[in-house]
């Protein structure tokens, strides 16, 4: 059994909170990785955590796989570093890390930051930071799709939210595949998020606003081109996501992570004054022919 309730601390074998705000997971081999904001105190950067699971109850810390830079330094203790999120290259074999770098202590930088390793769990060592075309980049997510192209997903706040695309060794973008702002909305959705069922391009993200919940949204299209499909939110209306903010979408089972038929949800329920014991909704979602429904549970059973 594997039991999990809809929303919970994630906590390691030793009993501790995970630190895994604004999560990130990967499967490499027969383990999932999770990265995450440390936040046990505050919101400056304090490190990238990575916890080891093979059914999201029983969690391994890995340790700090990237270290707070030096002060003063892009890396340093006074920056905001958000949403660590990490592909292993196929055409290197390298893990590397993708993070939203801003500023000392505000929002104002917006660059994509890279980091590398050999594995895993690290230790990643920080690469540079980047823009493409002078585009601002907050929130990020990666897509790595069936052909081993990479993505990574951004909000511009002027323009919408981009899909890029990667160059080969996942280090630089080469394409703004598209950007799109949200439907009825000022803005590109935050904290996104793209999988893919059986041809079909799953979107989600969330709308701007700041620690509280909204009703987050869901697109679909079968090129990353487009066209997208509108977006709608998949929880109830005015439910804020059952007050989450999506963070990840994990496929659990299939031939392949693009042929899944189980996902895991997984969004942050941010605690502003407490950020470091946020609890995660975690909650199966059921994604299928376009469509996409999360419905509350107390608990259920994630037994593989
Ligand atoms: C929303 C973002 O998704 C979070 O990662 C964080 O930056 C908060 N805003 C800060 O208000």
């Amino acid at each position: 059994m594997a039991i999990m309730q809809g929303a919970q601390l994630f906590r390691d074998t030793n009993g501790e909170v995970a630190q895994l705000h604004g999560i990130g997971v990967q499967r490499f081999g027969d383990r999932w990785y999770a990265y995450g904001e440390i936040k046990n105190n505050g919101n400056l950067f304090q490190g990238v955590a990575c916890y080891s699971t093979t059914d999201f109850v029983t969690w391994r810390n890995e340790g700090t796989v990237l270290e707070v830079g030096e002060d003063g330094s892009i890396t340093g203790p006074e920056r905001i570093i958000e949403r660590p999120k990490v592909m292993r290259c196929p055409q290197t074999g390298k893990y590397v890390m993708y993070l939203h770098v801003d500023g000392k202590g505000d929002y104002a930088y917006a660059h994509i930051g890279t980091a590398i390793s050999d594995a895993p769990t690290g230790p990643f060592e920080f690469l540079n930071t980047m823009q493409f075309r002078g585009y601002e980049s907050r929130d990020i997510g990666v897509f790595q799709d069936e052909d081993g192209v990479g993505y990574i997903l951004s909000e511009d706040r002027p323009h919408g939210t981009h899909i890029y695309r990667l160059s080969d060794d996942y280090l630089s973008i080469v394409e703004d595949v598209i950007c799109l702002r949200g439907t009825n909305y000022w803005a590109g959705y935050e904290s996104p998020i793209l999988i893919k069922k059986d041809g079909v391009y799953y979107w989600f993200g969330s709308c701007l606003t700041g620690w509280d919940c909204n009703d987050n949204m869901f697109a679909t299209a079968t090129d990353l081109h487009g066209p997208w499909s509108d977006f709608t939110p998949f929880t109830p209306e005015g439910s804020h996501t059952y007050q989450s903010q999506c963070d990840i979408i994990v496929p659990l089972d299939g031939a392949d992570q693009w042929h899944a038929g189980r996902f895991l949800y997984i969004g942050d329920r941010w605690n502003p004054d407490d950020l470091g014991n946020s609890p995660l909704v975690t909650l199966p979602i059921d994604i299928d022919d376009r469509r996409a429904v999360l419905q509350w549970r107390d608990s259920w059973d994630n037994t593989l």
